[in-house]
């Protein structure tokens, strides 16, 4: 039997004004917890911005963000940004477990306890004392992920996590993301990688001049988009 849903993430009427540039204008959706929503659309539709609006990066001109019933705060979103962004300097164990002591000020022992759970859990106990560099791609990606998850986030927001990886570990990030979402954590993803956002995908937002003009369950969106611009988007796509 289904357990209900609930409203995990609301952004109701986001405004936000970049130097001259109206970059988002009137953005309004909802993700519920367990929910994966996938944004994706042209390049400077405001993606990015609506990730980095939401971790409070950017100021928002006018609108409402509401996480479970709530005024947002700090530490309800953990982002996975483009590109890892591990400590190069730190091993492994210490990029998970920095933040549980710096940020949430657990003690060593009970921070590093809880990072080595948590790389058990990627499969990485056996890199907790390496470092990044001797890391591949899709190991890098793991730990940047376990990183985030182990601050307990509510809604985890991707920032393009598969883009330098092949499709093997595309499917091993996808197994991930799925298996993170069935913990009843929301996320919200952006990609430009079409297969990875029609396998992984409950909802589509289809952004364009900052707005999202369509607002759709994944498998009507790729297999029936109704906006001439995601029908442009998509054909477009379909040639690569
Ligand atoms: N600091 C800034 N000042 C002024 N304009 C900005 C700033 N940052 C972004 N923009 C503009 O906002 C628009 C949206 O940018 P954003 O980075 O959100 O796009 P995106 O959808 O993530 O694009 P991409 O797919 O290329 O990553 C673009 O037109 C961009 O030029
Ligand atoms: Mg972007």
């Amino acid at each position: 039997m289904h357990r209900k849903k609930t409203i995990m993430l609301e952004v109701e009427n986001l405004y936000c004004i970049l130097g001259t540039n109206k970059v988002l204008s009137g953005i309004s959706f909802s993700i519920a917890d367990g929910e994966i929503t996938t944004m994706i659309g042209k390049s400077g539709s405001g993606k990015t911005t609506i990730i980095r609006a939401l971790c409070g990066l950017e100021n928002i001109s006018h609108g409402k963000i509401c996480i479970n019933g709530k005024k947002a705060r700090h530490g309800d979103y953990g982002l996975v940004q483009q590109g890892y962004c591990l400590f190069d300097h730190m091993t492994i164990l210490k990029n998970v477990s920095y933040a549980l002591q710096v940020v949430r000020k657990f003690s060593m022992k009970s921070a590093n306890s809880m990072a080595l759970d948590m790389l058990a859990q990627f499969g990485l106990k056996d890199k907790a004392t390496a470092y990044p560099s001797s890391l591949s791609g899709g190991q890098k990606q793991r730990v940047a992920i376990a990183r985030t998850l182990v601050m307990n986030p509510k809604i985890l927001l991707f920032d393009e996590p598969t883009s330098a990886l092949d499709p093997e570990m595309t499917s091993d990030v996808i197994d991930i993301v799925k298996n993170i979402a069935s913990q009843g954590i929301a996320i919200l993803i952006v990609t430009h990688d079409l297969v990875m956002a029609q396998k992984v995908s409950d909802r589509i937002l289809f952004l364009e001049h900052g707005k999202i003009v369509e607002n759709r369950p994944a498998e009507d969106f790729f297999s029936d988009p109704c906006s001439e611009c995601a029908k442009s988007f998509l054909k477009n796509a379909a040639i690569f």
